[in-house]
């Protein structure tokens, strides 16, 4: 076998011309033509603008939220700040301390939030938060001082100030009844305040796109657009409070970080034309189904069930592993981990890693077959990079920067090879002569929270100054 380029579209070359030709067809619906691929675009920006209009003749899938930071770190920050960082399987809480705008010290304790926090009473899992920061606090001798804090909840919020996070729904892996439509900072200082050992103000609640933005922009000032490619998938980016209709003459500032939680659009069906029968299925078996359309098309949690859906579907057709199903109908024995180990076997011309999958679910192969199964990586991992790349080209355009840097966290765009390369070349595409550079933000829900949490004690500071003057 050859090694193939990240950048070029997958193709598929069987021994068997016949099987080729029926293995193609059944899944031409993944391969985005120009007209689709147009026609999401033209849906992104309509549904941008009802997320940002007054009067929307219809409500849109894009929350387009106010995260009420309108500055950057501007390297003043100094002092201590804890940060909180909930939203996967480990929540992480973070110790920074910070001189002339630098981090000059970090530490980070994990804690694994066992499915019965996740999915049982909220006010239960505020609680095990409290437990975590209290161990935390006791264990790494930080107790007897007051700690202002940063807490990144990547979770949809409608933001009523920087402190004040009403969760609109819950995503990925959490279902935990009584928190939608309260407020999480109120939930996590009433679990704080229940316990007489912890001293520390909640400064501020984000996404963990806008804690990446922030993080981007005290790496480079030319951050202006931030992006979660992980487990779940979200961006953010800044945008001119002017053209913001729904919040006229309720902010002075002249720009915001917009929230804009993508991974719900297509909510409202407005993306169901490049819908298949496997994302139907993918959605039908996910913990919360009939929301975050467009994050289950490509995100981390998902991206292994869709592609065990799509083998399963050619298996029982008999057009893969002599049409034995081994584990297939297991939901959850493919991982998107083995999506990029299997992506990486096709740029390094190796069929090693993607036997090693095929094996793991107990399925019998001959060439073809690996073949099939490289090439099904491949056109689910394009058609997501394409998607998000669209959404990409769509935000440089309308910021019109001289340059933007992107900040992206999470582990796609970290570990599945095709992610980087890719999207730099599509987004060079969709966005032409547009001046750009993708930047990792690691850690950006962490220590952004922390960053976020100094940006908040300069802007009260700002705002008593105007007002004793
Ligand atoms: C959440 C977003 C978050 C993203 C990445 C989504 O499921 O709704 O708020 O930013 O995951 O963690």
């Amino acid at each position: 076998m050859t090694a193939v380029s990240p950048t070029t579209r997958p193709k598929l070359t069987l021994s068997n011309p016949e099987l080729e030709r029926k293995v193609m067809e059944c899944l031409s619906p993944l391969v985005l033509t120009e007209d689709q691929q147009q026609k999401v675009r033209e849906v992104f920006l309509d549904e941008m603008r009802l997320g940002l209009a007054a009067n929307p003749e219809r409500t849109s899938s894009l929350l387009m939220e106010n995260t009420f930071i309108p500055e950057l770190p501007d390297g003043t920050e100094n002092g201590e700040y804890l940060a909180l960082d909930l939203g996967g399987t480990h929540f992480r809480v973070i110790y920074v301390r910070m001189k002339n705008g630098r981090f000059s010290e970090e530490v980070v304790d994990y804690f694994h939030v066992p499915s019965e926090k996740r999915l049982g009473p909220g006010q239960d899992l505020f609680e095990f938060l409290a437990d975590c920061i209290a161990e935390f606090v006791q264990k790494r001798n930080l107790g007897g001082r007051n700690f202002q804090l940063g807490f990144t909840f990547s979770f949809p919020m409608t933001q009523k100030s920087l402190d004040v996070g009403i969760l609109v729904s819950w995503t990925k892996s959490f279902n935990c009844p009584g928190v939608v439509g309260e407020d999480a900072v109120k939930m996590l200082n009433d679990a704080i305040h229940k316990r007489k050992d912890l001293d520390i103000t909640v400064k501020a609640i984000l996404n963990d796109t806008t804690g990446t933005l922030v993080m981007g922009a005290y790496m480079d000032k030319r951050c202006a657009l931030a992006m979660i490619l992980g487990t779940g998938c979200n961006g953010c980016y800044i945008e001119k409070v002017e053209r913001i209709e729904k919040w006229l003459g309720k902010h002075l500032e002249s720009e915001m970080i917009v929230d804009i939680e993508w991974g719900a659009f297509g909510d409202n069906g407005v993306l169901d034309f490049i819908k298949t029968d496997w994302d139907r299925a993918v959605d039908d078996q996910s913990l919360l189904v009939h929301s975050y359309t467009f994050e289950k098309y490509f995100a981390g949690k998902y991206l292994g069930d869709l592609y065990r859906e799509i083998l399963l579907t050619l298996t029982k057709k008999g057009l893969m592993c002599g049409g034995k199903i081994g584990n297939l109908h297991t939901h959850g024995a493919i991982t998107t981990t083995s999506v990029s180990r299997i992506e990486s076997d096709t740029f390094k011309g190796l069929l090693e890693e993607t036997k090693m999958v095929l094996n793991d679910v107990k399925l019998n192969h001959d060439d073809d077959d690996l073949h099939i199964a490289q090439y099904v990586a491949g056109i689910i991992s394009y058609r997501g990079i394409t998607l998000v790349s669209l959404i990409t080209g769509i935000l440089l355009e309308r910021m019109q920067r001289n340059h933007c840097t992107v900040a992206i966290d999470g582990s796609l765009f970290k570990h599945h090879p095709r992610f980087r390369p890719l999207m730099e070349k599509l987004i060079s595409e969709f966005a032409p002569g547009r001046s750009f550079d993708l930047r990792l933000a690691h850690d950006g829900s962490g220590k952004g929270a922390a960053l976020a949490a100094a940006i908040a004690e300069r802007l009260e500071q700002k705002r008593s100054l105007t007002n004793s003057n």
